[in-house]
């Protein structure tokens, strides 16, 4: 818990081991996946993206024409709630790769709701207000984005994702066994995050770096590519439900650490991010 709680403090990010997520489970949705992206840009294409829901297949989405893009693609999925759920975005093929996902998300969610509770004791918070601070255990949001970096015959010229912070509440990331990639900022460094099989990394984002009034850090990073090898990286990302307010605890504030934020509901903030263009900035840059 003490570690946890500094690496929140410090770094924003951790890793977990011995998580209960089933590792055999973990490498066949890494290698369906992975499958998916090896087939043909046809077949792929069948669930293109669209602006509306950001749900399916695509490369990154809202830039202007004539802009770097990042060297990946991706694909992107509702998980929770139920009804954003679009079963026709669903690929069919590979054939398992459907109901493999479904059982991930489901441990996923297991463990994002364990982590919630160690997050909160953490902040001094009784075990269940983090999570009832975004909405409850029904109403949060869930969603898959599973990335594709493709082999880059000049990787330093590009990236795979640009720098950024995760806009909702808490991400588990799983990434190939021995291909780096993940960087993370520390002060005016970069910091390659080195892999461990059967683990996940985990980092705070926006709406917990909110809650917790700025103890817990929402960190930006970026992802490189190389030329030797691809890599796929599935982010499971745990988010508020939309339309309450998110400020930080009362609890959190005091005379000498006043409150940072002005509530705000996540849906609010997410257009605020896309109308200002900000994707890819740092919360600090995205309050202003
Ligand atoms: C993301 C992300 C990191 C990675 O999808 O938001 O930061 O290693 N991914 O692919
Ligand atoms: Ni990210």
């Amino acid at each position: 818990m003490r570690t946890i709680g500094g690496a929140c403090r410090e770094w924003g990010f951790f890793k977990v081991v011995n998580h209960g997520v089933d590792p055999d489970l973990m490498r066949s949705a890494r290698g369906v996946w992975r499958e998916f992206f090896y087939q043909p840009l046809e077949e792929k294409r069948r669930y293109a993206n669209s602006p509306a829901t950001y749900e399916g297949f695509g490369s990154r989405l809202g830039v202007e024409k004539g802009a770097i893009l990042d060297w990946g693609d991706y694909f992107f999925l509702h998980v929770l709630p139920e009804r954003l759920k679009n079963p026709h975005k669903w690929p069919k093929l590979p054939s398992s790769c459907r109901e493999i996902t479904e059982e991930y998300s489901k441990q996923l969610l297991k463990l994002c709701g364990f982590l919630m509770k160690v997050l909160s004791l953490n902040l001094g918070l009784g075990e269940e207000e983090l999570q009832k601070a975004l909405g409850g255990e029904e109403d949060i949001g869930a969603c898959l984005r599973v990335n594709y970096y493709p082999k880059c015959p000049q990787p330093e010229l590009t990236l795979g994702i640009s720098p950024h912070s995760d806009p909702g509440g808490l991400t588990v990331l799983y990434v190939d066994d021995h291909v780096e990639g993940l960087q993370v900022r520390k002060n005016d460094e970069w910091i390659s995050v080195k892999p461990t099989p059967d683990s996940f990394i985990v980092n705070i984002a926006d709406q917990i770096q909110i809650l917790s009034n700025g103890i817990y850090k929402s960190v930006e990073h970026r992802v490189l590519v190389n030329s030797s090898q691809d890599r796929v990286s599935l982010a499971f990302f745990y988010n508020p439900r939309g339309d309450i307010p998110l400020g930080p605890f009362d609890e959190l504030v005091t005379p000498e650490w006043p409150a940072l934020y002005q509530p705000m509901t996540y849906d609010e903030y997410r257009l605020s991010i896309r109308k200002k263009g900000l994707k890819g900035k740092s919360l600090g840059e995205t309050l202003k």
